[in-house]
């Protein structure tokens, strides 16, 4: 269904149009004046403006003009007699998609408006389509065999189902994206567009006239009547990352688009509908946000329907030889992947991953380019992975019901690793020192105080 305004100064030709729009299932404005057009164009975005050309005052070049200037995506198709097809041709030139000839017949003219709105949805489709390719999402590229992560899929699988809101947190590069594209196309509106939001990345004033689209003059710059991201995402699905970079201000509008499913416009005056899947996602803690006064306790509810938790790599590191395997093969294109020891492979399973999965990816990625041989040894993993093992075991440590003693533990742990650099560096203690990157002075105090011990 596409929005449609006639413009004619003949009754008949206005009803007969009207009349023939609405049976083809569009929803039609008609303008019986060239300034009645223009009060249409500047509160409303039409897809289709058709116009008669000859017209007392303003006339269909003058609609046309006003229409290319205040709303330049749309498309427009003149009416003319025969006498008049030279301005025709000159409103080619001037934007007019398509003009029809007076008399016409009603096939014709159907015709000409199904190939101007085809066209226009083709554009539209396109970009769509490219993004999808670009994206190549669904559950193929999503890895993952550990419990959490198969609950996640799980869950996504359900709620793809639903047109609840879902609410994506976990740690940076844990995959929330990925999540996000996932759902959507794994869900009947696959078809239909994702729209990606960062709200982070923007101004505040600048993200809600993208999410909500604009009118022409409604601020500096405000060339043209402008659809937001909200009605790109109609029938579809819109992801708004980093939902907690929002101002207050934009978080009450943002309720309200949740709560009532339309919105208006920046400048606008009249109530925009539209029909989309929100997803939306943090890596802040939006609790902790909401005790700060940074976020609304009220969005969050909404929001937060369907709560997916994104567990950090750390949390499951049997995924890490799945997640090796399938980055190695993606990063070899037609070459045959690199493959890699089990020391090596140990050595990525057992560090902490603060950037996660997207970590992980860069550096397969560097190890990749940087190791000449066919296979990827202990020797070729940064330092900065391997020297944080030991480390990370601790980490690793779960905290049983009845606690621990950390004290105990930490000087078990410290004694363990002075007794194993010695070992290691058969007693020499300036070499034991500088593996457990102390210096000289630090290793000898520690040693003296397990002395004898
Ligand atoms: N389970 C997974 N399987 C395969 N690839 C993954 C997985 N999780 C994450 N990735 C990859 O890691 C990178 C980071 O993922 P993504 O962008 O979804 O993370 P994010 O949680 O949105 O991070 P940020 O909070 O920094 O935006 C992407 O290249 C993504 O394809
Ligand atoms: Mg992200």
């Amino acid at each position: 269904m596409s929005k449609v305004l006639v413009v004619d100064d003949e009754q008949s030709m206005r009803d007969f149009l009207g009349i023939m729009l609405k049976k083809e299932g569009h929803d039609v404005v008609t303008a019986a004046t060239g300034n009645d057009a223009l009060k249409a164009v500047q509160s409303e975005i039409f897809d289709l403006v058709i116009t008669d050309v000859k017209m007392p005052g303003r006339d269909g070049i003058d609609v046309l003009k006003v229409v290319k200037d205040i709303s330049s995506e749309t498309v427009v198709i003149m009416i003319t007699a025969y006498a008049t097809a030279e301005t025709a041709v000159e409103a080619m030139k001037l934007g007019a998609s398509d003009y029809i000839i007076k008399p016409f017949k009603i096939d014709e003219l159907k015709l000409i408006i199904n190939n101007s709105l085809e066209k226009r949805h083709l554009r539209k489709e396109n970009i769509l389509l490219k993004r999808e390719m670009e994206s190549k999402a669904g559950f193929e590229n999503f890895i993952g065999k550990s419990e959490p992560m198969q609950k996640v899929f799980a869950l996504i699988r359900q709620v793809a189902e639903t047109n609840s809101t879902v609410l994506i947190t976990g740690e940076s590069g844990t995959g929330k994206e990925l999540v996000a594209k996932a759902i959507h196309f794994s869900s009947p509106r696959r078809k239909k567009p994702f729209v990606t939001v960062n709200c982070g990345a923007l101004p505040e004033t600048l993200l809600e006239s993208e999410l909500f689209g604009y009118m022409k003059g409604a601020f500096t710059g405000a060339s043209s009547n402008k659809q937001g991201l909200f009605e790109a995402a109609n029938e579809g699905t819109i992801f708004l990352d980093e939902i907690s970079a929002t101002t207050p201000a934009l978080q009450i509008k943002l309720l309200r688009v949740l709560q009532e499913r339309e919105f208006i416009r920046v400048g606008g005056t009249t109530a925009v509908r539209v029909d989309v899947h929100v997803i939306a996602a943090s890596n802040k803690d939006l609790q902790a946000e909401i005790a700060k006064g940074m976020f609304r306790e009220d969005l969050f509810y909404r929001l937060n329907v369907i709560p997916i938790q994104l567990p950090p790599l750390r949390e499951r590191r049997e995924d890490v030889p799945l997640l090796v395997d399938h980055f190695l093969k993606k990063i070899s294109v037609g070459r045959a992947p690199k493959k890699i020891t089990p020391e090596a492979m140990n050595a990525l399973m057992a560090y902490r991953w603060p950037g996660n999965v997207r970590e992980l990816e860069n550096t397969l990625e560097r190890l990749a380019i940087l190791c000449s041989d066919d296979t990827i040894h202990l020797e070729h993993i940064p330092d900065a992975v391997r020297s944080a093992k030991p480390c990370s075991d601790l980490v690793a440590i779960d905290i049983p019901e009845e606690g621990v003693d950390l004290e105990a533990i930490l000087e078990t742990a410290e004694k363990t690793l002075l007794r194993k650099a010695l070992e290691k560096t058969q007693g020499v203690k300036t070499e034991a020192a500088k593996l457990l990157k102390l210096s000289f002075r630090s290793f000898r105090h520690r040693l003296q105080k397990y002395d004898g011990s």
